[in-house]
């Protein structure tokens, strides 16, 4: 018997990043969107925790105790005074080390798929308590939809969406490290005085109405002059992505993934056209939000 979990990847429509907080965190007011791009987790009984990945980029995951989905089985295992005895096979779409949430998504995946498989009977809230635990994205790939996250992001309120809304992401060369952009963010803002993050209405209005030339024009993200900094080439993906036609163009997250707005469907077809003849980017793909959160899709 096994068990398979589907989990989105995320676009943060809103990323407004606070000074350093003692712990090293920062507080965010965090808009995600979760789109339809998906990695899935199944977890089969096995001797011991054992983790597998296949796709694209699988070389580029670490298959020991450090990976999110195995720190996942672990922490539940534990919690619930049982062997963690189960392997987890992750098949990934979802960039690595993206700035899409990949990592985290794999992570609740494999705690849905462990507390299926197991039978704990936890609760949706433990469930989200021990997400938050794992890391600070890890408790919206478990909702899914759109939500806002404060703190660190892990406190999550469920946002209301009106419409699909299109998008085109390009892949990068390379990976960023979510810490070292968060440490460029704190070098580049050294000396300055920086404001509690706070929601913007304008980008919670867009979103609630599905109004993709709304939205367009409110999406922000204060880690993007972190992440350009690191990886200047970023800076070309984006001009190439405006002069196809986007809406907008962003940084997604930490990066180094570059997310275009579309008006709809066929125009972001277009543009990712244009995007993959420019050169620019790795790869190109589309995708749509909101997308659901982590779903079982069968055993
Ligand atoms: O929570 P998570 O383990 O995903 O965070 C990875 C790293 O990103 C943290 O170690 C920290 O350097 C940075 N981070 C941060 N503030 C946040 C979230 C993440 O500084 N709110």
């Amino acid at each position: 018997m096994s068990v398979t979990v589907r989990v989105p990847a995320k676009v943060n429509v809103q990323l407004a990043v606070g000074a350093a907080r003692p712990d090293g965190f920062h507080d965010l007011a965090n808009v995600f969107l979760a789109v339809s791009l998906h990695d899935e987790v199944t977890a089969t009984p096995a001797g011991e925790l054992r983790v597998t990945c296949e796709g694209p980029d699988a070389d580029q995951v670490p298959l020991d105790r450090t990976n999110l989905a195995a720190r996942a089985a672990l922490a539940l295992a534990e919690r619930y005074g049982r062997a963690p005895d189960v392997h987890l096979h992750i098949a990934k779409d979802i960039p690595v080390a993206g700035g899409m949430a990949g990592g985290s998504a794999d992570c609740a995946g494999a705690l849905v798929a462990c507390d299926a498989l197991w039978g704990t009977g936890a609760s949706r809230e433990e469930l989200l308590e021990i997400c938050a635990e794992l890391g600070s994205d890890v408790p919206f790939s478990l909702v899914g939809g759109a939500a806002l996250g404060t703190g660190r992001g892990e406190r999550l309120t469920e946002l209301e969406v009106g419409g699909d809304f299109h998008w085109v992401f390009a892949l990068a060369s390379r990976g960023l490290s979510t810490p070292a952009v968060f440490r460029e963010f704190d070098r580049l803002g050294q000396g300055l005085d920086i404001p509690e993050p706070v929601a913007d209405q304008a980008v919670l209005d867009a979103l609630a109405k599905g109004d993709p030339a709304a939205l367009a024009v409110t999406v922000s993200n204060d880690l993007q002059p972190a992440a350009l900094s690191l990886f200047p080439e970023l800076g070309d993906t984006l001009a190439a992505g405006r002069a196809a036609g986007a809406l907008a163009a962003l940084v997604s997250g930490s990066g180094p993934t570059t997310a275009f707005l579309a008006t709809d469907a066929k125009s972001a077809s277009d543009i990712a056209g244009v995007l993959r003849a420019s050169g620019t980017c790795r790869d190109v793909r589309t995708a749509s939000g909101p997308a659901a959160g982590a779903t079982v899709l069968g055993s």
